[in-house]
């Protein structure tokens, strides 16, 4: 039997595109996918469901309905928005703002693994991935700002890193992992392309296809680890 399918925040930039490339890969029996605000035309070989994954009985009832499962691939992010953008200094950052980038950044994949845990234990290759960011990278922040995003994706990093620990034990068969997905041509990136140099921008087709890639060479024996679209393992 082929593996079972799940991108959250499958109507975005690069989770659309990654769920494009699963419905077209025959290894894979079903494609699950989630929206958020903008519904999706129906597609083949997709099932999609709306969910919030700031509300966790949006996210359980989402795991109700998914009973059999071997891959999360969680691809929901913020960045900016009503206003709000990346902070340049300590002195822009406000409350709001970072708590909204700690709910939708760092703790839905906790809810997420919390909720799927039974699905992906029962999976002889289970993988659980969230689309992280470089810029979450403590050892590599040479550059500063950007307070809200960095500091809500270090932590989703910290609890990636905590659950495979936990799931080590619990779940030996499956792997954790967070990933980096490059500088991305979506709405997520679009007001900060301007000083990136062109070859440096990647469709979301070509992400995807580096993540897939990334995905179907994890074992459990790396689980808990932070890794490139190139497959170089970066830095907490
Ligand atoms: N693009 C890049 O260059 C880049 C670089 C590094 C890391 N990343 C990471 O890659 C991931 C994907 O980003 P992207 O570039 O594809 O951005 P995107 O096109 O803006 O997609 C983000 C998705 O997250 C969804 N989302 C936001 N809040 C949500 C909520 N409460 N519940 C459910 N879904 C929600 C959005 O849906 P709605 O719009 O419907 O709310 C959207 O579909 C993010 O984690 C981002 O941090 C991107």
């Amino acid at each position: 039997m082929g593996r079972q399918v799940l991108v959250v925040g499958g109507h975005g930039g690069i989770g659309r595109a990654l769920v494009e490339m699963l419905r077209h890969d025959t290894t894979i029996d079903a494609v699950h996918a989630t929206w958020h605000h903008r519904e999706p035309e129906p597609l083949d070989g997709v099932t999609w469901r709306r969910v919030d994954v700031t509300d966790e009985a949006s996210i359980q009832s989402l795991a109700e309905e998914i009973t059999t499962l071997d891959w999360l691939i969680n691809a929901v992010g913020w960045l900016h928005g009503d206003g709000a953008g990346p902070e340049k200094h300590s002195r822009e950052v406000n409350r709001e703002h970072f708590l909204r980038a700690m709910e939708i950044n760092a703790l839905p994949s906790l809810l997420l693994a919390k909720h799927f845990r039974r699905q992906l234990k029962r999976s002889n290759a289970g993988v659980f991935a969230t689309v992280s960011a470089r810029l979450g990278s403590i050892g590599e922040n040479a550059l500063g700002g950007w307070y809200s995003y960095r500091a809500s994706k270090a932590a989703l990093n910290m609890a990636l890193r905590t659950l495979a620990v936990e799931w080590r034990r619990e779940l030996p068969s499956a792997t954790v992992a967070a990933l980096h997905p490059g500088t991305t041509n979506t709405p997520l990136s679009r007001p900060f392309q301007a000083r990136v140099p062109a070859d440096q921008l990647f469709s979301p087709e070509r992400t995807a296809g580096y993540l897939l890639a990334v995905i179907a060479g994890l074992t459990p024996a790396v689980s808990g680890r932070f890794w490139s679209f190139d497959g170089e393992e970066l830095p907490w």
